[in-house]
């Protein structure tokens, strides 16, 4: 299993903030946001990781984060000219995939859950993730029957229909780049994850576990507000 961080983008709703760094640089309690998520990767025990980033703060991450030997991990660095929406990262990403399954996490989003056994365990296909919040029109947003089948999924539908959003993290087989390659832009001119992961739920292969477990998408000011003071909180009672 190989790991993609992507921490691409110009974060432009976090202005000015993200004027002169990046997004995923920025502090979440006591370290970068960007700990967050490498975090979720090594302690699933993924020892190959891609960071992707853009190339004004190439050097700040590369200070940051160095070779990965101080995380026991090993990280490679591609650059994104643009933000072209999540499944470029798959495109990026194909030669380092190989023949390997891979783990896409976004570098705002911040779990406080252990994917060991789901990454362990994963065969093939796609798995995906579920979580029930307040305000599913920011996210993906995924429609179950009473069997838990997977109805819909729709990226930030204006009329929602149901409360799971999709968490930003995936876990595709190899499969993930030619499909990303197939996803023609959408109306705002970006490549939507979803039409990465329907592909394989039209074939039957998606997999959606519904998780409980503290998640914040670090993207606006109010979640950011919210994961500085969630983080905080745990560490004062651990
Ligand atoms: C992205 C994805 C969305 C997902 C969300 C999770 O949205 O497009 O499907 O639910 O991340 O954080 P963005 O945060 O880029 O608006």
């Amino acid at each position: 299993m190989k790991g993609i961080i992507l921490a691409g983008g110009h974060a432009t709703r976090l202005r000015p903030l993200t004027k002169i760094t990046s997004k995923q640089l920025l502090p979440v309690y006591n370290k970068p946001m960007i700990y967050y998520p490498v975090a979720t990767l090594t302690q699933a025990g993924i020892k190959d990781i891609l960071i992707i980033i853009a190339p004004e703060y190439a050097g700040q991450f590369l200070n940051l984060l160095g070779t990965g030997r101080d995380f026991g991990t090993k990280f490679t660095y591609e650059i994104q000219e643009k933000p072209r929406g999540l499944p470029d990262a798959f495109i990026i990403g194909e030669h380092f995939i190989g023949n390997d399954d891979v783990t896409m996490i976004l570098g705002d989003n911040i779990f406080d859950y252990d994917f060991s056994e789901e990454i362990k365990n994963f065969t093939h296909g796609g798995l995906i993730f579920a979580k029930k919040v307040p305000d599913p029109a920011r996210y993906a947003v995924v429609e179950f029957d009473n069997q838990h089948n997977v109805l819909s999924i729709v990226e930030k539908p204006k009329n929602p229909r149901s409360d799971y959003a999709v968490p930003g993290i995936y876990i595709f087989d190899n499969r993930a780049s030619s499909f990303a390659r197939k996803v023609k832009p959408s109306a705002r001119g970006e490549l939507e994850i979803p039409d990465v992961y329907n592909q394989y739920l039209a074939l039957g292969e998606l997999k959606v576990n519904i998780i409980e477990s503290n998640w914040h998408d670090a993207g606006t000011f109010d979640s950011l507000l919210q994961a500085n003071n969630y983080w905080a909180k745990k560490s004062m009672r651990s």
